[in-house]
């Protein structure tokens, strides 16, 4: 993988239907070969933007360059670009092979490479033998690969998939998950996934792109998007985590300190050390937040006090919440093997792992 050639850029790219922007100026740079996936909630702008990337639908303003190549204004069967929809939209009345042969017959290619490279692509997907049957004969998962298969058998330069695996069933979408990325990173195609789950974003990407309002709210490795969110919007979006006010005091050479707004039983200290993060200027207001899983029970000592509120049951992982003061609760991941806690609990957490955000 060459992570340095920029293989797609967006530049300014922007949507209006009447008087709805659907997509409102995004920048973006994507490199050869990697897996970048558009991750937001419903109607934030994912499929308007992954269809302009294929030609399906005009920019209102913005380019789309592919290598150097300003193709805004091609049409989308000249771009040359792979698409995988939720529906599939595999044609009924044709048989596997026939639908994985479809872009090759439209491209004029010969009838034997058109029968050795659908044979490459049922064995790429997993479906040798399958070739002659019909979609109806498939279940949705091997429907979902003839459609993988389709949208590769020409050797696009760019996948584009868009919620392609939302009709599957949890556990079959999970297989499907490696299944991409396996064949992804086997082919070496730069692709572009949209999805508004999560747990699916960043399990498979090499880059996530967290959308808000038709805008780009982070671009990050899962990783980082998780550890380093920069605004609330993120943080709450990519995993859980608890959110206090408060307004920072001073940044100190190691920490910021943060002194917490919320009314807070007396014994508790409300100034607590948090991640430095000197652009939050002194004086500004603030969100905490810290991750269940950087909450610790202490014996003593311990940033603050709460009563035991109630626990969530989750499978491996179970969430405890602790009441902190009126209307706050802080919840905290119980270890396994670790017994319930229960009463009056002292909580702790690393400075480092206690994010100081922009309030917005
Ligand atoms: N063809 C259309 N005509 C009018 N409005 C549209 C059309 N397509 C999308 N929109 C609007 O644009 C916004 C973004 O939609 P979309 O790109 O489908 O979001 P997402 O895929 O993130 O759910 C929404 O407000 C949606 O209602
Ligand atoms: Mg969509």
């Amino acid at each position: 993988m060459d992570q340095d050639t920029v293989v797609l850029s967006l530049r300014q790219l922007t949507k209006h239907f009447g008087g709805v922007v659907a997509v409102d100026g995004i920048d973006l740079d994507i490199n050869k070969g990697e897996f970048i996936t558009l991750l937001g909630p419903s109607g934030c702008g994912k499929t308007t933007t992954v269809r302009m990337i294929g030609g399906y639908e005009e920019p209102t303003a913005g380019q789309i360059i592919v290598d150097g190549q300003d193709i805004t204004n091609v049409p989308a069967r000249d771009r040359n670009f792979g698409m995988v929809f939720q529906d599939y939209a595999l044609f009924p009345h044709m048989t596997v092979s026939d639908n994985i042969a479809y872009p090759l017959r439209m491209r004029k290619w010969a009838r034997d490479r058109v029968a050795g490279r659908v044979s490459e692509m049922l064995d790429l997907v997993r479906l040798d033998g399958m070739g002659k049957r019909h979609p109806w004969e498939l279940s949705g998962g091997q429907r979902q690969r003839v459609a993988l298969a389709r949208a590769l058998s020409f050797s696009p330069r760019l996948l584009l998939m868009d919620e392609a695996l939302g009709a599957l069933d949890a556990k079959l979408r999970e297989y499907m998950r490696v299944e991409i990325r396996r064949i992804q990173r086997l082919l070496q195609i730069t692709t572009i996934h949209v999805t508004h789950d999560q747990d699916e974003a960043l399990g498979m990407s090499d880059r996530v792109v967290v959308m808000r309002q038709a805008k780009i709210a982070q671009v990050a490795a899962p990783r980082d998007l998780y550890t380093d969110p920069t605004s609330v919007y993120v943080a709450d979006f990519v995993g859980r985590i608890n959110l206090l006010w408060g307004h920072v005091v001073e940044h100190a050479a190691d920490a910021t300190i943060v002194e917490l707004d919320d009314p807070f039983p007396p014994a508790t200290a409300t100034r607590i050390r948090a991640r430095r993060t000197p652009d939050q200027a002194v004086g500004s207001r603030v969100r905490v937040g810290i991750r269940p899983e950087a909450v610790r029970l202490v014996e003593g000592g311990g940033v603050l006090a709460g009563v035991v509120s109630g626990a969530r049951f989750g499978g491996p992982l179970e969430y405890v919440t602790v009441a902190i003061g009126p209307d706050r609760t802080l919840d905290l991941l119980r270890r396994p093997g670790d017994a319930p806690p229960q009463g009056n609990v002292l909580l702790d957490w690393a400075p480092d792992q206690a994010l100081v955000l922009p309030a917005d």
